[in-house]
């Protein structure tokens, strides 16, 4: 049921946009905000939401957009997220997930808004000391990115205690998969991620997919993750919401299926999707890569009463393989 006008920072983006379709079926009523970095102005359906380009740092924007929306609920997506970047860099991804925000929740105090929905993610919690990983694992971020989104729920919590401001952090583990209407999905620049990498060595797009690392101790040697669909993940954010509104208090909540996939399966199984042959070559470990990441998703069952619906990696490849062979091939225009 709709109640106050949500704000959705970085609703252009790959979860984000997802997200943001979500909440309209749900009749929802939606500001995005994104300065069009990363996100794409046509991953919007602009004729349903307000679209505001513009960027969270910018204080007098987000002030005008407050007074005059007046948002009950943020849902923060906008962040950069390449780990390798932010280890070079890491200045740029303080500034921009951690520091950028600083303007976003001095706002929503001035304001009175009291609900805050965060992109978190598995990597604040580094090098895994147990699988499956629970909220309870120890938080050691092993890069700046992971860093920055730690720190912020740490100043999220401290705003709880300062200002009763209440917010749930979503910790994504491999977030995957597109749409099933084909009309949006993931396109980042540049690609990093393995399961649109497959799929464009499966399109001949690129010649071949290297495998980082095959020496790990898993069953084949490659790397296991968890694969969460994104439209579980954006689900997941209307439930968080449904927590918050009916007084949920500030919690940290996995969002993985509980279910690893190594990457020779995930290829594996893109080659059934596809009907391809997809070429593989065989490279060295990727610096900073767990060889193991599984969530524990006990708590968004018990706590959000959420469940994914797509636990199968073929239903994530195929959704994906769908955006890459619709209207957009995978790449939006803008
Ligand atoms: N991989 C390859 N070849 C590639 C790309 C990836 O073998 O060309 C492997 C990686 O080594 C890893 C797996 O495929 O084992 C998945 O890699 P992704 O880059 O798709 O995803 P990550 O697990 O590295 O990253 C995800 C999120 C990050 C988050 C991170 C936490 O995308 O935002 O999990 O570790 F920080």
């Amino acid at each position: 049921m709709s109640q106050g006008t949500l704000l959705i920072t970085g609703g252009a983006g790959y979860i984000g946009s997802h997200t943001v379709r979500h909440l309209l079926e749900q009749n929802e009523r939606v500001v995005v905000l994104d300065n069009l970095v990363f996100g794409h102005r046509a991953a919007l359906p602009l004729d349903r939401v307000t679209f505001i380009e513009g960027d969270m740092a910018d204080a007098a924007l987000v002030e005008k957009l407050f007074a005059e929306h007046k948002p009950e609920a943020v849902l923060h997506f906008a962040a950069f997220a390449y780990v390798g970047e932010s280890v070079a860099n890491p200045l740029k991804y303080y500034r921009n997930n951690l520091a950028a925000p600083l303007t976003l929740l001095e706002t929503m105090q001035r304001h009175g808004c009291k609900r805050f929905i965060l992109s978190s993610t598995c990597a604040s919690y580094g090098d895994p000391v147990r699988i499956p990983i629970d909220e309870s694992h120890p938080q050691a971020p092993v890069n700046p990115y992971g860093a920055s989104k730690w720190m912020l729920e740490r100043v999220l919590r401290d705003c709880d205690t300062a200002w009763g401001l209440k917010s749930v952090f979503l910790r994504y583990f491999n977030a995957s998969g597109s749409h099933p209407s084909g009309e949006i999905g993931e396109d980042h620049n540049p690609e990093t991620h393995l399961i649109p990498l497959v799929l464009q060595a499966a399109a001949g797009q690129r010649e071949h997919i290297t495998i980082f690392g095959t020496d790990y101790p898993t069953p084949d040697g490659t790397c296991i993750r968890d694969y969460i669909h994104v439209c579980d993940l954006a689900s997941a954010h209307a439930l968080a919401l449904k927590f918050l509104r009916e007084g949920g208090d500030t919690i940290a909540v996995n969002l993985g299926t509980g279910r690893g996939f190594s990457v020779k399966e995930v290829i594996a199984t893109a080659e059934a999707v596809t009907g391809r042959k997809i070429p593989v070559v065989f490279g060295p470990r990727r610096a900073g890569d767990p060889s193991e990441l599984v969530a524990d998703p006990s708590r968004a069952m018990e706590i959000l009463r959420w469940q994914a619906a797509h636990l199968e990696p073929r239903e994530h490849i195929d959704s994906a393989w769908r955006w890459m062979n619709g209207a957009q091939r995978g790449h939006y225009a803008d």
